[in-house]
Order: C-alpha cells, then sequence, then structure tokens
C-alpha cells in the first residue's frame, strides 16, 4: 500500500497521483488534505511518515507546492527517507541508493505526466544495498547522536 498526502500546494496533483496509481492497481490510501484551503504541510507529513514507519504503508508520496518544506518536515522524523524528485534519474537513484521511503514531490514545478514517470521509477525500482546501505546506517547513527 502506498500512504499519500500534500497540502493545498500539492492537492490537484495529489489527485492526479491517486488517480494514476490506483490504474496501476496500486492499492492508495489518502491522507488528505481534501481540499485546496490552506494548510500547514508538516501536519499532513506526520501521519503519512507514520504509516510508513508503522509498516501500515509500503512506501509514501509527500506533496507540496514546491516539494522543499513537505520533505524538510519529512526528514525531521526518525527513519524516514524522503527524496524530493524533479526528474526521473533522481527517482531511480532515490530507490536504488538511498532506499528513500517517501517520494517527495512539487505540485507546483511538475507536471502530471513526469510526476506519474518520476512515483512509477521510484515504486518500480529496487534497493541495492551493499555500500549504499553502509552509507545508510551512517545516517541512522546521526539520528540518535
Ligand atoms: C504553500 O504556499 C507552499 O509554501 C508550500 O506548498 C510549499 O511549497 C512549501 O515548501
Amino acid at each position: 500500500m502506498i500512504a499519500i498526502g500534500s497540502d493545498h500546494g500539492g492537492y490537484e496533483l495529489k489527485n492526479q497521483i491517486i488517480d494514476h496509481l490506483r490504474s496501476r492497481g496500486m492499492e492508495v490510501k489518502d491522507f488528505g488534505i481534501y481540499s485546496q484551503d490552506s494548510m500547514d504541510y508538516p501536519d499532513i507529513a506526520k501521519p503519512v511518515c507514520k504509516a510508513v514507519l508503522s509498516g501500515e504503508a509500503e512506501q509514501g508520496i509527500l506533496i507540496c507546492g514546491t516539494g522543499i518544506g513537505i520533505s524538510i518536515a519529512a526528514n525531521k522524523i526518525k527513519g524516514i527517507r524522503a527524496a524530493l524528485c524533479t526528474d526521473v534519474f533522481s527517482a531511480k537513484m532515490a530507490k536504488q541508493h538511498n532506499n528513500a521511503n517517501i517520494l517527495c514531490l512539487g505540485g507546483r514545478v511538475t507536471g502530471p505526466e513526469l510526476a506519474f514517470m518520476i512515483a512509477d521509477t521510484w515504486i518500480d525500482e529496487k534497493f541495492l544495498g551493499g555500500r549504499h546501505q553502509n552509507r545508510i546506517d551512517k545516517i541512522h547513527i546521526m539520528e540518535s547522536e
């Protein structure tokens, strides 16, 4: 299952990505926002990240206007590796090298077709492990220092 959430700046792209992923046969849980009313992106980053950390969702997608604020917020949560991607190569590396468990997108930056390709790439790629796992282990140590 994929958990997804956005603030008002990512609302439209969130709904488009939900439709796209469901058309691929994926299970998606929408954590909101459910209107375009202004809201604070940390308030949506938190429940989506918690769903991933608890195992309720395998991965999460977070969207704000630029993707910047919501990725900063998500990366404050221990165990979250949130990757803001605006291109397909970065999406591939975000999974292969960083094993990002949250993908962030900018609803005012990235159009829907490119966003679908970015999301598909990140979902379908596999983590390579090995030396990349060592680097992630070092990030986890930093979380406790
Ligand atoms: C909201 O106006 C906007 O600041 C937010 O969506 C995001 O882009 C912040 O990083």
